[in-house]
């Protein structure tokens, strides 16, 4: 089970010193915290948690001011880095070509890239999930040989559910993510790792974890709270 907290934009300084050091005694394999890129410095330093990161530079120059590359995070040890999150897609206007260069750079520098898809509530009412979803994967993945796609994460995160308190019935994920992992294989012959996330939380995440296909979770704003991120690791150990 591999559990990643996107921690965003909620933490300042204060409160990430403050999450490290009540999680000090921490130490489980499988469980990432992505920080802003301003405390990856201090997660890698004084935290046990693996340190993944919430975006890099589509290019890998040495001369891109105000950008962080896949060599500089893998410098920091970062092991995992997000790509194609809905609010990148949304905020920033990223697209195919983006996510295809930054994916390509974090591989080159053996960062593993958690691949962010999922459709918009529209989507879903015209029934049209399979279509977008599949889509926004195999226009990605085709850019890659399958030695380069064995090393990518898929997360399924709709877009709806994502900050909204509302998540999918347990029978519509088991839906999506078999129809992820069948897609992946029919075209790849690769068998990858599928998330999920979108409003996970204390509450939902033990009738989640009934859902035998899924390989884990994206989790964003319970992933602030010590109590409540600690918690949903314990319930996904069981
Ligand atoms: P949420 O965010 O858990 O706060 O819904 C998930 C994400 O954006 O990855």
């Amino acid at each position: 089970m591999l559990i990643v907290g996107n921690q965003k934009t909620y933490l300042n300084k204060n409160s990430v010193l403050a999450f490290i050091n009540q999680t000090k005694d921490f130490k489980q394999d499988g469980v990432v915290i992505c920080p802003s890129y301003l405390y990856i410095d201090l997660f890698c330093n004084n935290s046990n948690f693996v340190v993944g990161s919430q975006n890099v530079s589509e290019n890998e120059s040495s001369s891109m001011t105000g950008e962080i590359t896949a060599g500089q995070l893998s410098s920091m040890n970062v092991k995992y880095c997000i790509v194609g999150h809905s609010e990148r897609r949304e905020y920033q206007r990223e697209d195919t070509t983006m996510f295809v260069n930054k994916i390509k750079c974090l591989i080159k520098c053996n960062i593993i890239p958690i691949f962010c898809v999922g459709e918009q509530k529209i989507d879903k009412e015209n029934n049209l999930t399979k279509d977008i979803v599949g889509k926004q994967i195999l226009e990605v993945l085709s850019n890659f040989a399958g030695n380069d796609i064995k090393n990518i994460v898929i997360a399924y995160e709709p877009v709806w559910a994502i900050g909204t308190g509302l998540v999918p019935t347990n029978e519509e994920i088991i839906d999506v993510v078999n129809y992820i992992k069948d897609l992946i294989s029919d075209k790849f012959g690769i068998n990858l790792l599928v998330l999920y996330g979108g409003s996970v939380n204390k509450k939902n995440i033990s009738l989640l974890n009934q859902i035998s296909s899924i390989d884990g979770y994206l989790i964003g704003g319970a992933s602030t709270k010590v109590d409540e991120f600690l918690y949903i690791v314990s319930e996904c150990s069981k």
